[in-house]
């Protein structure tokens, strides 16, 4: 069990505490802590690799997902970041938890022909089962997993045609699959057409690999200060409206909910601009850039739904060989992508949640502040066990400054 005050722990107990709970080896807790050398693989995985970047890994406990309680490591060089997410799924978990889904992961490569003939599109229709079959003997591996082609569409533009072939890629991110397939059967396609080849590539819109989560939580939970629980969730509910209404609102507040996403899918080792795209391009589909959230009051709840395309995976690329994202994937219980696409989701309107609830009240700045105290301890000179008491001191004095710091450490050295 993981203990209720697991973010108060100090980090080397955290790391006990998760060795413990998922049976973590020596070597797994240690690439946490940039205690082995990763030199060799980060040369293998990039071209004049100099050594790694470390990014702060923290997890977010509380979130109650599907009826199941999970732990999410969350890489962010944000410091607000995984205290929102938790602190939202607390409230989220007084509401029953998030409710997720998310599609089968069919992601879609795209062959664009130059000069085709008129009739191209059926000319290269005509030759479906051709391709299909074209493309499972691309990745033999794939379709014994159960994956494999799933579909064909065409995009037309003056004389240029646009091959659309939908691929099931189970539990992979799938951009090598898709692009291996494009290249492979490119030219055949151009000879149908008549044409040439422009190019070839997978799309990152993802509109076929959608992930969405829901809570419906009682208003009583977001009472705040003066503020009754229903005016908080009335109030969210309008800023909701607002960034609806204004695509510079809008594009602010979808970068809120990325903070979340982008922090599953680093620590994951996934694609973070993959997901980050096809979020901003699914956000103006409509014609207008929209909140990738919604929010109602209903029968004195606040309910929040997210829906946006998601693309993470479990398996293949730097997820299945940089060994952090292996251990985080061990901590989120090794989920296959479908899974792991509806927990980012769930993290996505959490991380939404808790924005707006602090915007809405008190804003964010009060807290931000109270996590800048700790890093002025930090520069101060302050480690380990002596950062937090510093920073508390600070703030209790309303004294944010490095000679402060510096005389209070030195005070209670003597
Ligand atoms: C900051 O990283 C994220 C927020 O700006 C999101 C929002 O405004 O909704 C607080």
């Amino acid at each position: 069990m993981i203990p209720p005050n697991f973010r108060k722990l100090s980090p080397a107990s955290r790391k006990e505490v998760l060795k413990s709970y998922f049976n973590l080896d020596k070597n797994e807790i240690d690439s946490l802590s940039n205690q082995i050398d990763f030199s060799d693989l980060s040369d293998v995985l990039v071209e004049s690799s100099i050594g790694t970047f470390p990014v702060p890994l923290g997890i977010a406990a509380g979130f109650l997902i599907d009826g199941e309680t999970k732990l999410i490591p969350m890489a962010t060089e944000e410091p607000s970041v995984i205290a929102a997410a938790s602190y939202a799924s607390r409230l989220v978990q007084s509401g029953g938890g998030f409710h997720t889904w998310a599609d089968h992961p069919v992601m879609t490569t795209q062959i664009y022909l130059k000069d085709s003939l008129p009739n191209a599109v059926d000319r290269i229709k005509e030759k479906e089962p051709l391709i299909a079959s074209m493309v499972d003997t691309l990745i033999p591996r794939m379709v014994e997993r159960g994956g494999g082609y799933r579909g064909l569409s065409f995009q037309t533009s003056a004389d240029t045609v646009i091959v659309s072939i939908d691929v099931d890629v189970k539990d992979a991110m799938g951009a090598n699959i898709l692009n291996t397939i494009g290249e492979g059967i490119k030219d055949s396609l151009a000879a149908w057409s008549g044409g040439t080849v422009l190019m070839s590539i997978l799309t990152n819109a993802c509109l076929k690999r959608m992930a969405g989560a829901r809570f419906v939580v009682p208003s009583k939970a977001f009472r705040k200060g003066t503020l009754s629980g229903k005016d908080v969730c009335l109030r969210i509910v309008e800023a909701n409206r607002i960034a609806s209404q204004f695509p510079e609102r809008a594009v602010t507040h979808n970068k809120g909910i990325m903070n979340g996403i982008i922090a599953v899918a680093l620590a994951t080792g996934n694609d973070t601009r993959s997901v980050e795209a096809g979020a901003h391009f699914y956000a103006q589909q409509s014609g207008s850039y929209l909140p990738l959230t919604t929010y109602d009051f209903q029968n004195d709840c606040l309910i929040g739904t997210i829906q946006l395309p998601m693309s993470l995976g479990t398996v293949g690329g730097t997820t299945g060989c940089w060994p952090p994202s292996l251990v985080a994937l061990k901590i989120l219980g090794s989920p296959g992508a479908q899974t792991l696409n509806r927990i980012a989701a769930a993290v996505g309107l959490a991380q939404n949640l808790a924005a707006l609830f602090a915007l809405v009240t008190q804003g964010i700045q009060g807290g931000h502040m109270k996590l800048h105290a700790a890093r002025i301890a930090y520069a101060a000179g302050a480690r380990g066990e002596q950062i937090r008491p510093l920073a508390s001191q600070l703030w209790n004095e309303n004294c944010l400054t490095i000679k402060r710091a510096k005389e209070l450490l030195e005070n209670s050295a003597k």
